[in-house]
């Protein structure tokens, strides 16, 4: 038996000189160490020995599985950490590499104008209409008929609106003020919303006019509705948007959907009034129009204007963000310069 265990040693020691990774290990641990192992099998044949013999070769077992134990967690170790340092070696990062620069996106100044005109109309209970009562190609009905604009009137020719070629009356809309039909044919009084969106005129283009350029339209239509509150709604906005210590005027006009109508006018913020090229010398600068729906148009879609009167407004974006900001061309919003953008 003493005989056998030698023997089973050496043949797990040259096992163990083969081995060459863990699984190795594991695979000769199993062979001879463990409960079905080699050695045990000797271990169970123990008790048809003498007491004598059962000392010596139970100890000599001992000392062998305890030294094949020992040689085994050698390697193991060994194996370990040669097998983590590749395994580290094929995964390394090198922290030191600079990393991939992704420019930094910013959001447009007419978004974020846009924006913060529509969340003032919103804190003053208008709530936005949906994007299909504003679209940007839309057909004379919309953009003109319902508005009481005269079928002779300059603004339908070709030389102030982009005619498509789609049908002989479908425009680019020359001015969102469309969406008032579209939200007062969908909806019935009370009606208290703004359209934002996207104007084309046939302009030529210079410091002050593009051929397209952005407007909010407001509709506010209930009963008892007056021109105090629309005087009420629009220094609010203006107070809110410019702050209290800008000059304004409401300044008599003329719109064919509305009845009476006004300009609102903000002092020039170039020259604060004296007059300068930017406010062609008067020191002020008209920022909407605005006016009492005219019963005409009210009646087009079916309101009584007996019973339901309204406001409407339609302001330029451009204006709003050249007036805040000191922009002095039109043109800078649609060139996407960075060095004009990344200054928002
Ligand atoms: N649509 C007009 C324009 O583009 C602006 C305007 C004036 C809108 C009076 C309105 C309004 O809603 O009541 O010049």
């Amino acid at each position: 038996m003493k005989q056998q265990l030698e023997t089973i040693f050496k043949n797990a020691n040259e096992d163990l000189a083969k081995a060459a990774s863990i699984s190795d290990i594991e695979e000769i641990r199993g062979k001879y160490l463990s409960r079905k192992g080699e050695f045990n099998e000797i271990k169970k044949n123990l008790k048809n020995l003498s007491d004598e013999d059962k000392r010596i070769v139970g100890s000599l077992a001992n000392e062998i599985t305890q030294k094949l134990e020992a040689s085994l967690k050698l390697k193991y170790d060994e194996f370990y950490h040669k097998e983590l340092n590749e395994k580290l070696q094929k995964e390394r990062i090198d922290i030191t590499l600079p990393g991939k620069f992704t420019p930094e996106g910013k959001v447009h100044p007419l978004t974020s104008t846009t924006n913060e005109i529509v969340s003032i109309f919103q804190s003053l209970g208008f709530s936005v209409a949906p994007d299909r009562n504003s679209p940007e190609v839309e057909t004379e009905y919309f953009n003109f008929d319902m508005l009481n604009v005269p079928k002779d009137h300059p603004a339908r020719d070709v030389q102030d609106t982009f005619y498509t070629t789609i049908a002989p009356n479908v425009v680019l809309r020359s001015q969102t003020s469309g969406a008032q039909i579209h939200v007062m044919e969908e909806q019935k009084p009370p009606i208290r919303i703004v359209a934002p969106g996207r104007v084309y005129r046939n302009e030529n283009i210079n410091a002050r006019k593009n051929n397209f350029f952005h407007q909010i339209e407001g509709l506010y239509v209930d009963k008892d509705i007056t021109f105090g509150d629309l005087k009420g709604v629009l220094n609010e906005f203006i107070r809110i948007y410019f702050g209290a210590s800008r000059p304004t005027r409401f300044r008599n006009s003329f719109f064919p959907f509305t009845e009476p109508s006004a300009e609102v006018d903000v002092q020039c913020i170039m020259c604060e009034g004296k007059g300068c090229r930017t406010c062609s010398g008067t020191g002020w600068l008209e920022i909407l129009g605005c006016g009492m729906v005219d019963p005409n148009v009210l009646r087009g879609v079916g309101i009584d204007p007996e019973i339901y009167t309204g406001f409407a407004f339609g302001m330029g974006v451009e204006r709003l963000a050249m007036l805040k900001y000191a922009i002095d061309d039109i043109r800078l919003f649609f060139n996407n310069d960075e060095r004009f953008l990344n200054q928002f």
